[in-house]
């Protein structure tokens, strides 16, 4: 897909952050954009700040659309009646997510449950609606993260729901090639958004170490990465350098990662150790 004029994108997540930057450069490319996520008031105002960056026209081309993912049955409801009242999307972005870092035995079950529900289960709800709709051409994207090939200290619950990502996309590649549908999997790298300030709240220390001072990525960048990687029927698309090479060291030298991130853990430790004496 080379052109995105009169092309309908359905945004899961739309509402903030990745998914809400990603609204905008669909916007651009002169694309129509159906957002969802669940608090109404949320997708109102991401409504009314990306058509005032825009021309008067651009309103036009947003809808919001208020539905939890997680819940099968309204999912079902709200996305058939939205394929009947503005169409089927020629574009689908799976970007609604969230993360709870923090130390595997601090994790309540019913955080492990939501993270599950949201990230994994609730991307199988909107495409176990929307595939069977979609056509020839079309693309669907489901985000995952470095997150979802690189298991990170703190990141147990949010890491087994974006490997679950990983595996689903690359199942689902095999079978909608023959009909003509391209799917990709987005692995941002830490980006600029609420749900990262959100997540900073629980970060043990240990993540932080080994996050070092990155720099975070803005949403922008990781959406215009998104939507060339789009164009080019790229299956894994990773926005930035440092994120490619991540990539490429787990797939080469698994055991020098781990024992780079080992490293940075075990200084916490030590530190930690020599304060409480
Ligand atoms: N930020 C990063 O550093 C980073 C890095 C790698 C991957 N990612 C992934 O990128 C995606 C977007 O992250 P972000 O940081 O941009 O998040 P964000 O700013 O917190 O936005 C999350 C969006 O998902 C929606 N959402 C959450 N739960 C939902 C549910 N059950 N049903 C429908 N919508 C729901 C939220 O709206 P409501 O709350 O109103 O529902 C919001 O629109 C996530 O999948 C995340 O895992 C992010």
């Amino acid at each position: 897909m080379k052109n995105f004029n009169n092309k309908l994108v359905y945004i899961t997540g739309g509402s903030s952050g990745i998914g809400l930057a990603s609204a905008d450069e669909f916007l651009k490319a002169g694309a129509s954009v159906l957002l969802i996520a669940r608090n109404e008031k949320k997708l109102k105002d991401a409504r009314v700040v990306l058509s005032r960056e825009m021309e008067p026209e651009i309103g036009a081309r947003i809808s919001i659309c208020s539905l939890d993912i997680t819940k099968y049955d309204e999912v079902q409801t709200v996305l058939s009646d939205q394929i009947k009242n503005i169409g089927v999307p020629d574009i689908l972005v799976n970007c609604a997510g969230m993360a709870h870092p923090d130390y595997f035995e601090k994790i309540p079950y019913d955080r492990y449950e939501k993270t599950i529900s949201t990230n994994l289960t609730g991307v199988w709800n909107v495409l176990f609606v929307l595939v069977p709709a979609m056509k020839r051409d079309s693309h669907i994207v489901n985000v995952s993260s470095i997150g979802g090939f690189i298991g990170v200290f703190g990141y147990t619950a949010y890491s087994a729901s974006k490997f679950g990502i990983m595996g689903l996309s690359e199942a689902l590649r095999g079978e909608l090639k023959p009909r003509g549908i391209s799917v990709s999997v987005l692995c941002p790298p830490d980006t600029d958004t609420p749900g990262m300030v959100e997540e900073n709240r629980t970060k043990p220390e240990e993540t932080h170490a080994i996050s070092g001072n990155v720099t975070l990525m803005g949403a922008e960048n990781v959406a215009k990465a998104m939507i060339n990687g789009i164009k080019s029927k790229k299956f894994i698309i990773i926005p930035g350098v440092m994120g490619k090479f991540t990539f490429i060291m787990k797939r080469l030298f698994p055991s020098l990662v781990f024992s780079i991130m080992d490293n940075d853990v075990r200084k916490v430790i030590k530190n930690r150790e020599k304060q409480e004496k």
